[in-house]
């Protein structure tokens, strides 16, 4: 009972915050770059020039009524291009995935929770954070722990383009336990 417990509580903590990916493909497949336990008000960017295809919100529980969005600028401050609502009607955790309009690129993505009545025009999250991990089509995270500016900038490249591996080797990085 008492492990039931510590597991529902370990459950319950690691479902405050939620992924928010982005990734180099049109079909929400393949390798993505990814803000790991975003807290919401909070932009998560990719790195200076990059831009990705699709953006996503992964594991969003199923009682959660949050707006999602993509922006074309990088501080989650310029015109949106992809996004929706989720809209908190039960079930399990749901991922969520959106394409960039026109133009189709997205450079960063936040989400809030709409009961907080956040003017959509002014709500410009005041800090953010860079992608932090890099998540493999199997689901396997590897955090990005450590890497400067310039260095996670090529391991998103590397993401994108298709040569993830030469990354993991070159900056040594190793994957969360499964
Ligand atoms: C992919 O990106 C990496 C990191 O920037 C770069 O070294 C490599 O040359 C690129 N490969 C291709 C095929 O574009």
């Amino acid at each position: 009972m008492k492990l039931l417990c510590l597991l529902l509580l370990l459950f319950a903590a690691a479902t405050l915050a939620i992924d928010i990916r982005f990734g180099g493909t049109k079909d929400c497949k393949g390798v993505v770059a990814s803000c790991l336990n975003q807290a919401p008000n909070r932009c998560c960017y990719l790195p200076n020039g990059r831009q990705s295809s699709h953006i996503s919100f992964g594991a969003v529980p199923g009682d959660w009524k949050i707006t999602m969005r993509g922006h074309v600028g990088s501080n989650c401050d310029l015109a949106i291009t992809a996004g929706g609502d989720s809209f908190g009607s039960g079930g399990n955790l749901q991922d969520y995935c959106y394409f960039g309009g026109s133009p189709a690129f997205i450079a960063s993505g936040d989400y809030f929770f709409r009961s907080e009545k956040v003017d959509s025009s002014t709500n410009s999250p005041t800090d953010g954070s860079l992608v932090n991990g890099l998540i493999l089509e199997d689901g396997t995270e590897y955090p990005l722990d450590g890497l400067d500016e310039d260095a996670i900038a090529e391991a998103v490249d590397a993401a994108f383009n298709g040569t993830i591996g030469s990354a993991i080797r070159k900056f040594k990085l190793s994957p969360l336990p499964a």
